[in-house]
């Protein structure tokens, strides 16, 4: 049964009372973390895992918090669901609420959701409707609209997707014996993830599974930076921005989730930063190239790492988790388009005619 390959419900005591009969799971999480001494040496740190939350069922980590709520939402008699998406969410919801034959609705950016992701909402059969607007205009339009419609959200705005994705932390942590690392760093979007792993670190301590908390470090992309510009100024002011990063995935301008993963950077205190579309891409390189390969958005952890370890603000002799948050065919667009042009690590395709002599001369 799915259920008993389940990372997530696996830890259920501490994600949510919903039983047995009214649980829709995929078999979602336990899902490989990867010691990568290549990758740990182009980011200059002693030891870097990955943990690889692109090996979930519909490719991204967003099937933890959304085999919690789509039963949840289930289990309350909730009509229709619905989302607001950069492309994993919708992917996503649309396959849980497929095997809950429940109604989907999403809302997605036109033109700024890539093929792979898309397609996977239109196959699972949400109706799936792309507004001439962003992101984050998507999901005011989806607040603004649920009640009128009679629409279960599941954006990380509701608490049982995030105590679904607390569950990466747990099981990071039981692979690593309980023994808590120096730093965690995953990309931050909407900041659902920052907001649950906090929550689940907290957590485990007052339950005395560690004894120490991990640092944090959420990275954002340059063009849609937020909470890192918060974060730059002492917590002093916040404002939106109109986003624009190759990470499509965590193209946000005004995450919903800011005040809690605030308080989580404080708590465990962690730190902000944002990296260049060009860092990105150069990590994702590295990442996909050492054989583990991720979508942009997750490159974006492996990109922060190297250059905190440039600024020295992380210390060599550090153990470093990176959380992957998407898998490499969430966005074959992005990798063809940088190994095409001429970038640091491009590994272009060599078409030849088709007769031995041209092979051996290019091999
Ligand atoms: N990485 C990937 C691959 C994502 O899809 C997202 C968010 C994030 C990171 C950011 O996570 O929002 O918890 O800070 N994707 C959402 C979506 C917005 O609609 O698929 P966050």
């Amino acid at each position: 049964l799915a259920i008993d390959r389940s990372g997530v419900w696996r830890f259920r005591e501490l994600v949510s009372p919903v039983d047995g009969e009214a649980i829709i799971t995929r078999g979602e999480g336990n899902t490989g973390l990867y010691n990568v001494p290549k990758l740990a040496d182009w980011v200059g740190v002693d030891t870097l895992y990955l943990k690889h939350e692109g090996e979930n069922p519909t490719g991204s980590f967003k099937d933890r918090g959304m085999t919690v709520g789509v039963s949840v939402a289930r289990h309350c008699g909730a009509a229709i669901v619905a989302c607001a998406s950069t492309g994993n969410t919708s992917a996503s919801l649309a396959s849980y609420a497929a095997i809950a034959d429940m109604r989907c609705v999403v809302l997605l950016p036109a033109g700024k959701v890539s093929a792979a992701k898309l397609s996977q909402s239109i196959a699972y059969g949400a109706k799936t409707i792309a507004i001439r607007g962003d992101f984050d205009k998507a999901l005011s339009l989806l607040q603004s609209t649920a009640p009128q419609l009679g629409l279960y959200i599941l954006n990380s705005v509701n608490p049982w997707r995030l105590e679904g994705q607390k569950t990466v932390m747990y099981e990071l942590l039981e692979s690593l014996r309980w023994e808590v690392p120096d730093w965690i760093f995953l990309p931050g979007g909407n900041l659902g993830n920052t907001s649950a792993f906090g929550k689940a670190l907290l957590e485990m301590r007052s339950l005395g599974l560690i004894d120490s908390l991990p640092r944090i470090g959420v990275v954002q992309a340059e063009g849609a930076a937020p909470f890192a510009h918060a974060y730059k100024s002492g917590w002093q002011s916040y404002s939106p921005v109109k986003a624009e990063t190759v990470a499509t995935a965590i193209r946000i301008g005004d995450p919903v989730n800011y005040q809690k993963a605030r308080r989580v950077v404080q708590e465990l205190d962690g730190l902000v930063t944002s990296v260049s579309d060009r860092e990105i891409l150069d990590a994702k390189a590295m990442v996909d190239g050492a054989g583990v390969g991720c979508e942009p958005a997750s490159a974006a952890s492996v990109a922060g790492i190297r250059k905190l370890m440039s600024e020295r603000i992380i210390s060599p002799d550090s153990k470093v988790v990176a959380v992957l948050t998407g898998h490499i065919l969430k966005d074959p667009d992005a990798t063809f388009m940088y190994h095409t042009s001429d970038n640091r690590f491009s590994n272009k395709i060599i078409e030849v005619d088709a007769d031995p002599k041209s092979i051996i001369s290019v091999v």
